[in-house]
């Protein structure tokens, strides 16, 4: 039976791109699999590693568990947990950074992108890491604990965490290799790309849609109203290279990305998307898919705003996760601390 472990930041409300490339995915693994262990982390320790205002933080960290809740995942079915209430994530992820490279943290894209960023900010043409902070560079291993602490197999991500989830191959086998006993203590876990793996940025569809980003309108947000939604579409970046409507990621990035948009709403094929809205004008291709967009976030939306009000209920849910979590890890870091020589 496979286990499988997923995680998503507490850092605002998930846009369309954490929903399409990961949280449906997470629902439709609970539906399908009955047999299948599933542990879901809200990951506060990972957001801290950018600058958060704690009351924010604070509120998103609560909201993000309703979301998950919304979306349709089951506190009897997984286990649904904050990150930040289990302290063995930290104590794995300090044993495993002792075994992992500086320089396989240096060739992760995430850090080359946040170095980049920081040279054009103070710009400067030297490549000066110093001023960065040092979980920026650790987070990848910080991400490879929380899996392997459940001893996951299977990890359901989108595309851009996909070198994150070879790292966490890579720091599996070298533990196992390092500290070699009768058993494997990790299996090597698999990245299970989610099939609309890459949502761009409405604004800018060489960019994927992003938390981040400093437009608002160049993301749909989880609890964006009908009228928000169309309004975003409206004004997403397209081409008129040529009349109607292709589906061509490379010349028209903008146009293919809103047929992807639309295909991933279907959950059909982008090609059968793309041959029925043919005779299209960018007009018509946008309303059509605001309303995919619309009705297809409505459910999670309603029942967003009805569970975000019950604390009482949200804290139960967090901490019978807590408590479901630190079981399973205990098992594994008793192992890990004898295999080290820390029992
Ligand atoms: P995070 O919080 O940035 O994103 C959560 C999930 O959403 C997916 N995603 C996207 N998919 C398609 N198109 C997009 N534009 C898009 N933006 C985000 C991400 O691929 C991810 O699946 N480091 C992780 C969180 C994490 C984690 C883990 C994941 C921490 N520990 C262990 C898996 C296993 C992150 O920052 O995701």
């Amino acid at each position: 039976p496979r286990t499988i472990f997923s995680g998503i930041q507490p850092t605002g409300i998930p846009h369309l791109g954490n929903y399409l490339g990961a949280l449906s995915n997470w629902v439709k693994l609970q539906n399908e699999n009955p047999q299948d262990k599933l542990i879901f982390s809200i990951v506060g320790w990972h957001a801290l590693t950018l600058p958060q205002n704690p009351t924010e933080l604070a509120a998103s960290r609560r909201d993000m568990l309703a979301v998950l809740l919304a979306v349709g995942l089951d506190p009897k079915r997984c286990v649904l947990f904050h990150q930040d209430s289990n302290a063995m994530h930290t104590e794995l992820a300090w044993i495993l950074s002792c075994i992992t490279p500086t320089g396989k943290l240096r060739r992760m894209t995430s850090w080359k992108s946040r170095l980049a960023q920081s040279r054009n900010a103070n710009d400067e043409s030297e490549v000066d890491e110093s001023m960065l902070n040092a979980g920026l560079l650790t987070y990848p291993v910080l991400q490879a604990a929380d899996i392997l602490l459940y001893r996951a197999t299977h990890v359901p991500v989108g595309e851009d965490q996909r070198q994150h989830l070879e790292l966490s191959r890579d720091i599996a086998d070298s533990f196992n290799r390092t500290f070699r006993a009768s058993s494997r203590m990790f299996p090597l876990p698999t990245a299970l790309i989610t099939p609309s793996k890459r949502i761009l940025s409405l604004k800018d569809p060489a960019s994927k849609m992003s938390k981040s980003a400093s437009d608002p309108a160049s993301r749909i947000l989880l609890t964006d109203t009908a009228n928000q939604i169309a309004a975003k579409v409206r004004a997403a970046v397209t081409d008129s290279i040529t009349t109607g409507v292709t589906y061509d990621p490379v010349l028209r990035p903008g146009t293919s990305s809103l047929l992807s948009i639309l295909a991933a709403c279907a959950d059909e094929e982008v090609d059968a998307v793309a041959s029925r809205c043919t005779g299209m004008s960018h007009g018509e291709l946008k309303t059509e898919v605001a309303a995919a967009v619309d009705a297809l976030i409505a459910g999670p939306r309603a029942e967003f705003e009805r569970i975000r009000g019950e604390v009482g209920y949200l804290d139960q849910v967090a901490r019978k996760g807590a408590e479901a979590a630190k079981e399973l890890s205990a098992q594994t870091m008793v192992q890990v601390r004898q295999r080290v020589g820390l029992n």
